[in-house]
């Protein structure tokens, strides 16, 4: 006898998600509304791939920073090379932008991208170590009306998902003005040393902005009384930030400053906002998304200086939210037809039946494994179908179909040929009841 082999569970890496049927409905949701965005407000999808140099990330998101530091996935190929998952998509877009000489098409290149994201973080609610994003980025221009439009768009798909949303907004600066803001922090910082927290006092001197949004009870007292990036904003810089804020009040966005924006990622310049839902549990404000400029990356990466901006919001999130606010999702539409068969030769007419119907382009269903009639109709009646077609021995024996309608019960021996017109027929019907119900 053969030993045997004992039985090892596989689990779902920890910090993984399925994304089960049921929420299904959710994603479809999302990926619609985003695209419908990006088409009124002329964006072009791009998909970059999950893997890139390690040294992309280092580059623009900042080795400092904890999302290249801590959290990314990185290994060394069979080839050598060093590679890691994205752990956002601005730094691949931008690479792409430049590897395919987008420099060259009329500016604003603007892209929106949908996908998942690796971050090695603690895994919780709604944070995960495989996460999706949507996001959109407009490369080159430094119009203050293209930040109003990038903070509008994040706000108002949000808005339309059924989210109570808030804008957070701040400007840290062009390179040279944040530069001389960071000196100041460090000076301020200075003598109160040992009240930061561990992870504050290493990233004093390396990633000082962090310092501002440390969620330690300690460092935040210490960053209330901070000097404010937005009173060390060159005059240009003011200028920019000003306007956004007025296309903001025009566009009648809820919106509050916060000079505690900093975001996380190195590459951010001038205007940056964090998008937050704030009719969740307890009145707790919670990040869905964050943007901002980054009018240096890529030059950083080798192009030539081009302004840009851009936005990505966490999809888990915004459904997580959705679910906590009980906002009402379509279920979808149901059936027109339903096919039905008893014994072994309905169900072979059936077969081909549905074939017909689908290619024809009725919305149909079915459940041929199915044997009993009872089971069939309980299953038409869960798709909400409008009328069931029902096929056994006798039908076939005479050329016949039944044609049942699921409201009302009614079912009528039609000729098997006519099948098509008779369906049409009725759907045609019933069509002009419901617009003479809604008149
Ligand atoms: P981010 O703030 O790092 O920005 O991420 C944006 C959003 O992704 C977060 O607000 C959150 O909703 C979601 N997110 C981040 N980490 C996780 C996680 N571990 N689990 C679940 N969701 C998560 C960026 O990634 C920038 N690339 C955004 C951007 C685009 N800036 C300019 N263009």
């Amino acid at each position: 006898m053969a030993a045997k082999k004992k039985k090892v569970k596989v689990q779902l890496v920890k910090g993984m998600k399925d994304i089960l049927p049921d929420e299904q409905l959710y994603w479809n949701l999302i990926r619609t509304k985003v695209e419908n965005f990006a088409r009124n407000y002329g964006f072009s999808r791009i998909d970059t791939p999950i893997v890139e140099a390690t040294s992309l990330f280092k580059r623009t998101v900042g080795e400092d920073t904890d999302v290249v530091s801590k959290e990314m996935y990185s290994f060394v190929s069979q080839g050598g090379d060093k590679l890691s998952l994205r752990p956002e998509n601005t730094a691949p877009v931008v690479r792409s932008y430049i590897e395919h000489g987008m420099l060259n098409l009329p500016q604003p290149v603007k892209l929106f991208y949908i996908g998942p994201q690796f971050r090695h973080d603690n895994p919780q609610a709604g944070r995960y170590r495989q996460f999706w994003q949507f996001g959109f980025e407009a490369i080159g221009d430094e119009d203050p009306v293209i930040d109003a439009q990038m903070i509008a768009i994040s706000y108002f798909i949000l808005k339309d998902l059924g989210l109570d949303i808030e804008i957070q907004v701040n400007s840290v600066g062009d390179s040279a003005s944040r530069t001389e803001y960071i000196k100041i922090l460090k000076k301020y910082y200075q003598d109160k040393k040992k009240s930061l927290c561990k992870d504050c006092s290493l990233r004093l001197n390396k990633n000082t902005l962090r310092l501002l949004d440390c969620k330690n009870k300690k460092c935040q007292e210490l960053a209330e009384e901070t000097p404010q990036m937005v009173d060390h904003l060159s005059e240009a810089g003011k200028e920019h930030f000003m306007a956004v804020l007025e296309y903001l009040d025009e566009l009648d966005i809820k919106y509050s400053l916060n000079p505690k924006i900093v975001r996380g990622l190195d590459y951010y310049t001038r205007t940056a906002w964090e998008i937050f839902e704030c009719s969740g549990k307890e009145g707790k404000l919670n990040a869905l998304g964050g943007g901002g400029r980054y009018d240096d990356l890529v030059n950083i990466l080798g192009g030539r200086e081009t302004p840009a901006i851009g936005f990505a919001i966490g999809i888990e999130r915004v459904i997580m939210k959705m679910q906590e606010a009980k906002v009402e999702i379509d279920k979808g539409r149901g059936f027109d037809i339903y096919i039905a068969q008893l014994g072994i030769e309905a169900r072979k007419k059936a077969l081909n039946l549905f074939e017909d119907l689908r290619r024809a382009g009725f919305s149909v269903s079915e459940n041929m494994s199915k044997k009993g009639l009872k089971d069939q109709l309980e299953a038409a009646d869960k798709k909400q179908v409008k009328y069931t077609l029902i096929m056994g021995q006798k039908e076939i024996a005479d050329g016949t179909i039944l044609i049942r309608d699921m409201e009302s019960g009614v079912q009528e021996i039609v000729d098997y040929k006519k099948v098509k017109a008779e369906v049409r027929k009725r759907l045609d019907r019933n069509i002009a009841k419901n617009l003479k119900l809604k008149k």
